[in-house]
């Protein structure tokens, strides 16, 4: 513990609620978005004033080290959004639902959802999907769960696209595109996340709908922006998409870090002085008396046993 700043018990926190982003988009204030996984990272991306911080089930592939999102349970999900939750004071709170919690029966989509609510203090869940999951966003949004939705590019139908392709580039396509954006308004979403989509289709959409859109990979029309925050710090061991924009080169910051601690340790020049404790030196004059003592008798004692 020491450079990370302590935080001013005193500075107002204006808390990011789904009504400030709606405002954001009617005053046309872009909206902040990065994701998090855990107490540290969540902290700082709060303090630093992103408006929406969300438990991204990327934390699959960039924490966990999956090859996908697919793998990832209701269970790490919860304890990261847990860990996550103690850290943010002032920005939205929103979990991703991992795959399998909420496409097979609707019922346990609700109760998965409400977990995150009640369990790890999300203020809204993440949902991939456009008129396929209406039914489950009504019900959500009947059982008081905001709910954020997410079209175009979603990660978690990786098999049913053929990879991870930008989406929406025929004009049937477009127009399901723009069909899945209003639908999701209607149901209830608090917001749409477009991912992986031509600029000018996000644009249309945003223009298009009341709620705030949230772009990643979809342009600067978007009402936000969302990028996953290990690809903004390099720190995600993939070539980044052609969207991601490298803020800091924290790999090479730990590495350098890692290495130079390990260089001091084999050389002897870590722990100094300065990092060591020390006896006061009352005690320390009176362990070197009793180990003189202890010495002479040693030799006294080996001395008779020779003669
Ligand atoms: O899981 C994730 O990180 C996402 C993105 C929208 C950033 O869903």
């Amino acid at each position: 513990m020491s450079m990370t700043q302590l935080r001013d018990p005193l500075a107002p926190a204006q808390k990011i609620t789904s009504q400030t982003l709606l405002e954001r988009k009617q005053t046309g204030v872009p909206i902040t978005a990065l994701t998090a996984y855990d107490y540290a990272t969540a902290r700082l991306v709060d303090d630093a004033g992103i408006d929406m911080l969300l438990v991204g089930d990327s934390l699959a592939q960039v924490v966990l080290g999956y090859e996908n999102t697919l793998p990832v349970t209701m269970d790490e999900m919860l304890h990261h959004t847990r860990a996550v939750r103690r850290a943010v004071r002032r920005a939205m709170l929103v979990a991703d639902m991992p795959y399998g919690s909420y496409q097979l029966e609707l019922a346990e989509g609700v109760r998965n959802a409400a977990r995150f609510l009640k369990e790890a203090g999300a203020e809204a869940v993440k949902i991939e999907g456009g008129s396929n999951r209406l039914e489950l966003i009504e019900r959500l949004t009947d059982a008081e769960i905001p709910v954020v939705g997410h079209i175009g590019l979603t990660p978690q139908s990786v098999h049913r696209m053929g990879g991870y392709r930008v989406q929406g580039k025929s004009l049937a396509a477009i127009r399901r595109l723009r069909q899945d954006a209003l639908a999701l308004e209607r149901a209830g979403v608090i917001a749409i996340v477009l991912e992986g989509i031509p600029r000018e289709v996000a644009a249309r959409i945003t223009a298009e709908v009341a709620i705030p859109t949230i772009g990643i990979g979809a342009g600067n029309s978007c009402d936000g922006q969302i990028l996953v925050l290990n690809d903004l710090l390099n720190l995600s061991f993939t070539p980044p998409a052609k969207f991601v924009r490298r803020y800091a080169d924290v790999a090479e910051v730990i590495s350098g870090a890692i290495k130079h601690y390990r260089e001091d340790v084999q050389s002897r020049a870590f722990p100094a002085e300065s990092e060591s404790y020390h006896l006061p030196a009352e005690i320390n004059e009176a362990i070197a008396d009793e180990t003189k003592v202890a010495t002479r008798n040693v030799v006294k004692l080996s001395a008779r046993r020779k003669a």
